[in-house]
Protein backbone atom coordinates (compact mmCIF):
# COMPACT_ATOMS: atom_id res chain seq x y z
CA UNK A 1 0.00 0.00 0.00
CA UNK A 2 1.46 3.31 -1.01
CA UNK A 3 0.94 6.73 1.14
CA UNK A 4 2.77 5.02 3.86
CA UNK A 5 1.92 2.74 7.23
CA UNK A 6 -1.06 4.44 9.32
CA UNK A 7 -0.26 2.03 12.46
CA UNK A 8 3.12 1.99 14.78
CA UNK A 9 3.98 -0.08 17.03
CA UNK A 10 6.26 0.97 20.10
CA UNK A 11 7.93 -1.51 21.60
CA UNK A 12 9.00 -0.96 25.62
CA UNK A 13 10.79 -3.92 26.88
CA UNK A 14 11.47 -3.14 30.18
CA UNK A 15 10.16 -5.04 33.26
CA UNK A 16 10.64 -5.43 36.65
CA UNK A 17 11.21 -9.06 36.47
CA UNK A 18 10.50 -11.96 34.71
CA UNK A 19 7.29 -14.10 34.40
CA UNK A 20 8.91 -17.67 33.56
CA UNK A 21 6.15 -18.18 30.63
CA UNK A 22 7.41 -15.59 28.72
CA UNK A 23 8.55 -15.49 25.45
CA UNK A 24 8.72 -12.01 24.56
CA UNK A 25 11.66 -9.67 24.29
CA UNK A 26 12.42 -8.17 27.63
CA UNK A 27 15.05 -6.79 29.67
CA UNK A 28 14.86 -6.56 33.99
CA UNK A 29 15.38 -3.44 35.34
CA UNK A 30 17.77 -0.91 33.74
CA UNK A 31 16.30 1.90 34.65
CA UNK A 32 19.86 3.89 34.29
CA UNK A 33 19.18 2.99 30.37
CA UNK A 34 15.31 3.80 30.26
CA UNK A 35 16.57 7.74 28.89
CA UNK A 36 19.05 6.59 26.77
CA UNK A 37 16.15 3.98 24.93
CA UNK A 38 13.92 6.84 24.45
CA UNK A 39 16.41 8.73 22.71
CA UNK A 40 17.01 5.79 20.51
CA UNK A 41 13.65 5.13 19.64
CA UNK A 42 12.81 8.72 19.00
CA UNK A 43 16.30 8.69 16.46
CA UNK A 44 14.56 5.81 14.84
CA UNK A 45 11.39 7.94 14.30
CA UNK A 46 12.98 10.23 12.70
CA UNK A 47 15.11 7.68 10.30
CA UNK A 48 11.80 6.27 9.44
CA UNK A 49 9.09 8.55 9.41
CA UNK A 50 9.00 8.57 5.49
CA UNK A 51 7.58 5.29 6.16
CA UNK A 52 4.32 6.57 8.29
CA UNK A 53 0.99 8.34 6.63
CA UNK A 54 0.44 11.85 7.70
CA UNK A 55 -2.48 11.08 9.55
CA UNK A 56 -1.90 7.58 12.03
CA UNK A 57 -5.04 5.25 12.65
CA UNK A 58 -3.30 3.45 15.83
CA UNK A 59 0.01 3.79 17.79
CA UNK A 60 0.50 1.21 20.15
CA UNK A 61 2.85 0.71 23.16
CA UNK A 62 3.71 -2.94 23.95
CA UNK A 63 6.06 -4.42 26.15
CA UNK A 64 7.91 -5.74 28.24
CA UNK A 65 6.38 -3.50 30.76
CA UNK A 66 5.23 0.03 29.12
CA UNK A 67 4.52 1.38 32.60
CA UNK A 68 7.51 0.03 33.69
CA UNK A 69 9.41 2.53 32.08
CA UNK A 70 10.14 5.70 34.35
CA UNK A 71 7.35 8.46 34.16
CA UNK A 72 9.33 10.85 32.84
CA UNK A 73 10.87 8.82 30.10
CA UNK A 74 7.02 7.59 29.50
CA UNK A 75 5.81 10.73 29.33
CA UNK A 76 8.78 12.72 26.82
CA UNK A 77 7.77 9.70 24.66
CA UNK A 78 3.96 9.88 24.44
CA UNK A 79 4.22 13.69 24.01
CA UNK A 80 7.09 13.04 20.60
CA UNK A 81 4.89 10.36 18.98
CA UNK A 82 2.48 11.28 16.39
CA UNK A 83 -1.00 11.61 17.50
CA UNK A 84 -3.29 8.93 16.69
CA UNK A 85 -7.10 7.66 16.81
CA UNK A 86 -6.40 5.20 18.86
CA UNK A 87 -3.31 5.45 21.86
CA UNK A 88 -2.65 2.01 23.59
CA UNK A 89 -0.40 1.07 26.15
CA UNK A 90 0.04 -1.85 27.56
CA UNK A 91 -0.20 -1.96 31.83
CA UNK A 92 1.11 -4.71 34.56
CA UNK A 93 -1.21 -4.05 37.40
CA UNK A 94 0.79 -3.18 40.19
CA UNK A 95 2.50 -0.17 38.21
CA UNK A 96 -0.95 1.55 37.73
CA UNK A 97 -0.81 4.76 40.08
CA UNK A 98 -3.32 7.28 40.30
CA UNK A 99 -0.44 9.71 38.87
CA UNK A 100 0.37 7.35 36.02
CA UNK A 101 -3.16 6.69 34.97
CA UNK A 102 -3.61 10.84 34.90
CA UNK A 103 -0.29 11.04 33.41
CA UNK A 104 -1.43 8.39 30.38
CA UNK A 105 -4.58 10.20 30.17
CA UNK A 106 -2.65 14.06 29.84
CA UNK A 107 -0.45 12.27 26.94
CA UNK A 108 -3.30 11.42 25.11
CA UNK A 109 -3.80 7.71 25.60
CA UNK A 110 -7.07 6.11 24.50
CA UNK A 111 -7.09 2.77 25.65
CA UNK A 112 -5.18 0.77 28.91
CA UNK A 113 -4.65 -2.69 28.03
CA UNK A 114 -3.97 -4.42 31.56
CA UNK A 115 -2.47 -7.73 31.92
CA UNK A 116 -4.36 -9.33 34.63
CA UNK A 117 -3.87 -12.78 33.75
CA UNK A 118 -6.26 -14.55 36.44
CA UNK A 119 -7.51 -13.39 39.67
CA UNK A 120 -6.72 -16.12 41.71
CA UNK A 121 -3.64 -16.05 44.39
CA UNK A 122 -2.58 -19.44 44.05
CA UNK A 123 -2.74 -19.27 39.81
CA UNK A 124 -1.03 -15.70 39.46
CA UNK A 125 1.86 -17.60 41.75
CA UNK A 126 2.55 -20.29 39.29
CA UNK A 127 2.78 -17.72 36.90
CA UNK A 128 5.43 -15.67 38.51
CA UNK A 129 2.83 -12.48 38.88
CA UNK A 130 4.34 -9.68 40.78
CA UNK A 131 0.28 -8.85 41.20
CA UNK A 132 -2.65 -10.10 42.98
CA UNK A 133 -6.21 -9.82 42.26
CA UNK A 134 -6.86 -6.50 44.51
CA UNK A 135 -3.79 -5.11 42.29
CA UNK A 136 -6.00 -5.92 39.13
CA UNK A 137 -8.74 -4.53 40.69
CA UNK A 138 -6.88 -0.70 41.80
CA UNK A 139 -5.34 -0.05 38.22
CA UNK A 140 -8.87 -0.63 36.99
CA UNK A 141 -10.82 2.03 39.41
CA UNK A 142 -7.36 4.32 38.95
CA UNK A 143 -8.10 4.52 35.20
CA UNK A 144 -11.37 4.89 35.48
CA UNK A 145 -11.13 7.93 37.98
CA UNK A 146 -8.90 9.48 35.65
CA UNK A 147 -11.32 9.11 32.76
CA UNK A 148 -9.76 6.41 30.69
CA UNK A 149 -12.59 5.08 29.30
CA UNK A 150 -11.55 2.14 27.02
CA UNK A 151 -9.79 -0.57 28.81
CA UNK A 152 -8.65 -4.04 27.95
CA UNK A 153 -7.92 -7.07 29.99
CA UNK A 154 -5.77 -9.95 29.22
CA UNK A 155 -6.44 -13.55 31.15
CA UNK A 156 -4.82 -16.11 30.35
CA UNK A 157 -6.26 -20.18 30.32
CA UNK A 158 -5.18 -23.29 30.73
CA UNK A 159 -3.01 -22.22 33.45
CA UNK A 160 -1.11 -24.99 35.52
CA UNK A 161 -3.45 -26.51 38.37
CA UNK A 162 -6.20 -24.25 36.96
CA UNK A 163 -9.70 -26.03 37.37
CA UNK A 164 -12.85 -25.46 35.71
CA UNK A 165 -14.65 -23.52 38.32
CA UNK A 166 -11.10 -21.55 38.27
CA UNK A 167 -11.58 -20.57 34.93
CA UNK A 168 -14.86 -19.52 35.68
CA UNK A 169 -14.23 -17.96 39.30
CA UNK A 170 -11.32 -15.17 36.56
CA UNK A 171 -14.23 -14.54 34.16
CA UNK A 172 -16.31 -13.22 36.31
CA UNK A 173 -14.14 -11.26 38.52
CA UNK A 174 -12.87 -9.60 35.10
CA UNK A 175 -16.86 -9.41 34.00
CA UNK A 176 -17.55 -8.14 37.45
CA UNK A 177 -14.63 -4.98 36.17
CA UNK A 178 -16.71 -4.04 33.39
CA UNK A 179 -13.91 -3.39 31.05
CA UNK A 180 -14.92 -2.54 27.35
CA UNK A 181 -12.37 -5.57 25.48
CA UNK A 182 -10.86 -8.86 27.34
CA UNK A 183 -7.95 -10.62 25.44
CA UNK A 184 -8.36 -14.53 26.67
CA UNK A 185 -4.86 -16.59 25.64
CA UNK A 186 -4.86 -20.12 25.77
CA UNK A 187 -1.10 -20.21 27.85
CA UNK A 188 1.12 -21.09 25.35
CA UNK A 189 4.22 -23.37 26.79
CA UNK A 190 7.56 -23.13 24.96
CA UNK A 191 9.07 -26.69 24.65
CA UNK A 192 13.01 -26.35 26.33
CA UNK A 193 11.84 -23.54 28.87
CA UNK A 194 11.88 -24.01 32.71
CA UNK A 195 8.21 -22.77 32.72
CA UNK A 196 7.71 -26.02 30.62
CA UNK A 197 10.23 -28.27 32.56
CA UNK A 198 8.49 -27.09 36.00
CA UNK A 199 5.03 -27.65 35.19
CA UNK A 200 5.62 -30.51 32.45
CA UNK A 201 2.67 -33.37 33.63
CA UNK A 202 0.06 -30.49 34.32
CA UNK A 203 0.41 -28.86 30.72
CA UNK A 204 -0.12 -32.21 29.19
CA UNK A 205 -3.16 -32.56 31.77
CA UNK A 206 -4.45 -29.44 30.80
CA UNK A 207 -3.68 -29.23 26.71
CA UNK A 208 -6.44 -32.19 26.88
CA UNK A 209 -9.29 -29.32 28.28
CA UNK A 210 -8.34 -26.22 26.15
CA UNK A 211 -11.06 -26.55 23.58
CA UNK A 212 -13.38 -26.80 26.40
CA UNK A 213 -11.99 -24.24 28.09
CA UNK A 214 -12.05 -22.17 24.67
CA UNK A 215 -15.41 -23.17 24.57
CA UNK A 216 -16.29 -21.89 27.89
CA UNK A 217 -14.78 -18.51 27.68
CA UNK A 218 -16.69 -17.92 24.33
CA UNK A 219 -20.38 -18.85 25.72
CA UNK A 220 -19.78 -16.87 28.75
CA UNK A 221 -18.64 -13.95 27.55
CA UNK A 222 -20.82 -13.65 24.83
CA UNK A 223 -23.51 -14.62 27.10
CA UNK A 224 -22.09 -11.10 29.17
CA UNK A 225 -22.87 -9.10 25.74
CA UNK A 226 -19.37 -9.48 24.11
CA UNK A 227 -18.90 -9.23 20.87
CA UNK A 228 -16.20 -12.43 19.58
CA UNK A 229 -14.85 -10.58 17.23
CA UNK A 230 -11.27 -12.20 16.62
CA UNK A 231 -10.39 -15.87 17.92
CA UNK A 232 -9.04 -14.63 21.06
CA UNK A 233 -10.38 -10.98 21.43
CA UNK A 234 -14.07 -9.64 22.70
CA UNK A 235 -15.44 -6.47 23.80
CA UNK A 236 -18.44 -5.44 24.54
CA UNK A 237 -20.74 -5.38 21.63
CA UNK A 238 -22.05 -1.94 19.56
CA UNK A 239 -25.75 -2.71 21.61
CA UNK A 240 -23.68 -2.78 24.99
CA UNK A 241 -21.67 0.14 24.42
CA UNK A 242 -23.89 3.12 23.31
CA UNK A 243 -23.13 2.12 19.56
CA UNK A 244 -19.06 2.33 20.26
CA UNK A 245 -16.50 0.28 18.00
CA UNK A 246 -14.89 -0.92 20.86
CA UNK A 247 -12.53 -3.43 18.45
CA UNK A 248 -8.73 -2.23 18.89
CA UNK A 249 -8.19 -0.36 15.72
CA UNK A 250 -4.36 -1.46 16.08
CA UNK A 251 -4.98 -5.02 16.36
CA UNK A 252 -7.54 -5.42 13.54
CA UNK A 253 -4.80 -3.88 11.17
CA UNK A 254 -2.63 -7.01 11.37
CA UNK A 255 -5.65 -9.49 11.01
CA UNK A 256 -6.75 -7.12 8.13
CA UNK A 257 -2.94 -7.40 6.81
CA UNK A 258 -2.25 -3.49 6.73
CA UNK A 259 0.95 -2.01 7.09
CA UNK A 260 2.92 -1.16 10.31
CA UNK A 261 5.98 0.50 11.05
CA UNK A 262 7.23 -0.94 14.70
CA UNK A 263 10.35 0.90 16.96
CA UNK A 264 12.39 -0.65 19.26
CA UNK A 265 14.60 -3.61 19.91
CA UNK A 266 12.46 -6.73 18.25
CA UNK A 267 10.01 -5.01 17.05
CA UNK A 268 8.55 -6.25 13.21
CA UNK A 269 7.45 -3.74 10.41
CA UNK A 270 5.81 -4.48 7.58
CA UNK A 271 5.37 -2.41 4.77
CA UNK A 272 4.83 -2.81 1.34
CA UNK A 273 5.83 -6.42 0.78
CA UNK A 274 8.73 -5.93 2.97
CA UNK A 275 8.86 -7.51 6.67
CA UNK A 276 11.85 -6.25 9.09
CA UNK A 277 12.68 -7.38 12.54
CA UNK A 278 15.09 -5.30 14.66
CA UNK A 279 18.09 -6.72 16.87
CA UNK A 280 16.74 -8.07 20.11
CA UNK A 281 20.03 -6.39 21.37
CA UNK A 282 19.83 -3.31 23.49
CA UNK A 283 23.18 -2.64 23.59
CA UNK A 284 23.47 -2.67 19.65
CA UNK A 285 19.94 -0.89 18.95
CA UNK A 286 21.39 2.03 21.45
CA UNK A 287 24.80 2.28 19.80
CA UNK A 288 23.89 2.77 16.12
CA UNK A 289 21.26 4.72 17.05
CA UNK A 290 23.84 7.10 19.07
CA UNK A 291 26.18 6.99 15.91
CA UNK A 292 23.37 8.05 13.74
CA UNK A 293 22.89 4.55 11.84
CA UNK A 294 20.25 2.31 11.63
CA UNK A 295 20.06 -0.36 13.97
CA UNK A 296 20.80 -3.97 12.97
CA UNK A 297 17.48 -5.69 11.21
CA UNK A 298 16.56 -8.97 9.63
CA UNK A 299 14.82 -8.41 6.21
CA UNK A 300 12.36 -10.39 4.25
CA UNK A 301 11.39 -9.90 0.86
CA UNK A 302 7.20 -11.68 0.88
CA UNK A 303 6.39 -12.68 -2.12
CA UNK A 304 3.02 -12.24 -3.21
CA UNK A 305 1.89 -16.06 -2.66
CA UNK A 306 2.96 -15.63 0.93
CA UNK A 307 1.52 -12.47 1.77
CA UNK A 308 -2.25 -13.85 0.21
CA UNK A 309 -2.03 -17.19 2.62
CA UNK A 310 -1.48 -14.71 5.52
CA UNK A 311 -4.01 -12.78 4.79
CA UNK A 312 -6.46 -15.54 4.45
CA UNK A 313 -5.18 -16.91 7.88
CA UNK A 314 -5.20 -13.66 9.47
CA UNK A 315 -8.86 -12.12 8.17
CA UNK A 316 -10.56 -15.55 9.01
CA UNK A 317 -9.93 -14.70 12.57
CA UNK A 318 -12.20 -11.89 12.64
CA UNK A 319 -15.68 -12.76 12.61
CA UNK A 320 -16.68 -10.66 9.60
CA UNK A 321 -16.27 -12.14 6.17
CA UNK A 322 -13.14 -12.30 3.89
CA UNK A 323 -13.35 -10.54 0.58
CA UNK A 324 -11.97 -12.82 -1.65
CA UNK A 325 -10.86 -10.30 -4.57
CA UNK A 326 -7.06 -10.99 -5.30
CA UNK A 327 -6.67 -13.90 -2.76
CA UNK A 328 -8.46 -16.55 -5.44
CA UNK A 329 -4.70 -17.85 -6.04
CA UNK A 330 -4.61 -18.78 -2.07
CA UNK A 331 -7.84 -20.46 -1.83
CA UNK A 332 -8.17 -24.27 -2.50
CA UNK A 333 -12.00 -24.21 -4.17
CA UNK A 334 -12.66 -27.85 -3.47
CA UNK A 335 -11.39 -27.54 0.48
CA UNK A 336 -14.35 -24.62 0.60
CA UNK A 337 -16.56 -26.75 -0.91
CA UNK A 338 -15.73 -29.85 1.78
CA UNK A 339 -15.80 -27.85 4.74
CA UNK A 340 -18.93 -26.05 3.48
CA UNK A 341 -20.65 -29.33 3.61
CA UNK A 342 -19.05 -29.88 7.24
CA UNK A 343 -20.34 -26.76 8.53
CA UNK A 344 -17.22 -25.27 8.97
CA UNK A 345 -16.92 -22.26 6.26
CA UNK A 346 -19.66 -19.95 4.95
CA UNK A 347 -19.48 -18.52 1.68
CA UNK A 348 -20.95 -15.49 0.41
CA UNK A 349 -22.87 -15.05 -2.51
CA UNK A 350 -21.16 -15.53 -6.08
CA UNK A 351 -18.07 -16.90 -3.26
CA UNK A 352 -16.55 -13.49 -3.12
CA UNK A 353 -16.53 -13.34 0.53
CA UNK A 354 -15.71 -16.17 2.80
CA UNK A 355 -15.97 -16.96 6.99
CA UNK A 356 -15.74 -19.71 9.47
CA UNK A 357 -18.54 -21.02 10.66
CA UNK A 358 -19.29 -20.85 14.75
CA UNK A 359 -17.91 -24.41 14.79
CA UNK A 360 -15.08 -23.70 12.27
CA UNK A 361 -14.08 -20.78 14.46
CA UNK A 362 -13.33 -23.34 17.43
CA UNK A 363 -11.55 -25.23 15.42
CA UNK A 364 -9.81 -21.75 14.04
CA UNK A 365 -6.61 -22.81 12.66
CA UNK A 366 -6.37 -26.23 11.67
CA UNK A 367 -9.42 -25.51 9.32
CA UNK A 368 -7.78 -22.33 7.89
CA UNK A 369 -4.80 -23.91 6.93
CA UNK A 370 -6.74 -26.44 5.50
CA UNK A 371 -8.63 -23.85 3.08
CA UNK A 372 -5.13 -22.76 1.48
CA UNK A 373 -4.06 -24.06 -1.91
C1 LIG B 1 3.32 -8.47 25.61
S1 LIG B 1 2.52 -9.39 26.82
C2 LIG B 1 2.91 -8.44 28.20
C3 LIG B 1 2.09 -7.39 28.78
C4 LIG B 1 2.43 -7.05 30.20
N1 LIG B 1 3.82 -6.92 30.41
C5 LIG B 1 1.92 -8.10 31.16
O1 LIG B 1 2.69 -8.98 31.52
O2 LIG B 1 0.78 -8.00 31.55
C6 LIG B 1 0.85 -9.22 26.39
C7 LIG B 1 -0.02 -10.38 26.79
O3 LIG B 1 0.37 -11.58 26.16
C8 LIG B 1 -0.12 -12.67 26.92
N2 LIG B 1 0.93 -13.69 27.00
C9 LIG B 1 2.24 -13.51 27.24
N3 LIG B 1 2.90 -14.70 27.24
C10 LIG B 1 1.97 -15.65 26.97
C11 LIG B 1 2.01 -17.08 26.86
N4 LIG B 1 3.15 -17.77 27.00
N5 LIG B 1 0.85 -17.73 26.58
C12 LIG B 1 -0.31 -17.06 26.44
N6 LIG B 1 -0.40 -15.71 26.56
C13 LIG B 1 0.72 -15.02 26.82
C14 LIG B 1 -0.48 -12.15 28.29
O4 LIG B 1 -1.87 -12.21 28.48
C15 LIG B 1 0.02 -10.72 28.25
O5 LIG B 1 -0.79 -9.86 29.00
S1 LIG C 1 5.75 -8.58 32.89
FE1 LIG C 1 4.79 -9.11 30.91
S2 LIG C 1 6.39 -8.76 29.37
FE2 LIG C 1 7.39 -8.74 31.38
S3 LIG C 1 8.13 -10.81 31.66
FE3 LIG C 1 6.08 -10.73 32.59
S4 LIG C 1 4.66 -11.33 30.93
FE4 LIG C 1 6.62 -10.86 29.97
Amino acid sequence: MSGGARHLYVHLPFCASRCGYCDFVTVVGRRGQHSAYVDGLLAELALQREALAPGLESVFLGGGTPTFTEPAQLERLLRALPVADEVTVEANPETVTPELARLLRDCGVTRVSLGAQSFGPRLLEVLDRGAGPDDVRRAVYALRDAKIDNISLDLIYGIPGQSTSDLETDLSEALALEPEHLSCYELEAKPGTRFTHAHGAELARQAERMETYFERVVARLTGAGYRWYETANFCRSAAHAGGRDLRSKHNLAYWRGRDYLGLGIGAVSTIEGRRWRTTPRLGLYLSALAAGGRPPREVEELPARVLRSERVLLGLRLDEPLALDGLEEAIDPAAVERLRRLGLVESGEAGAELALTEQGRFLGGGVTADLLA
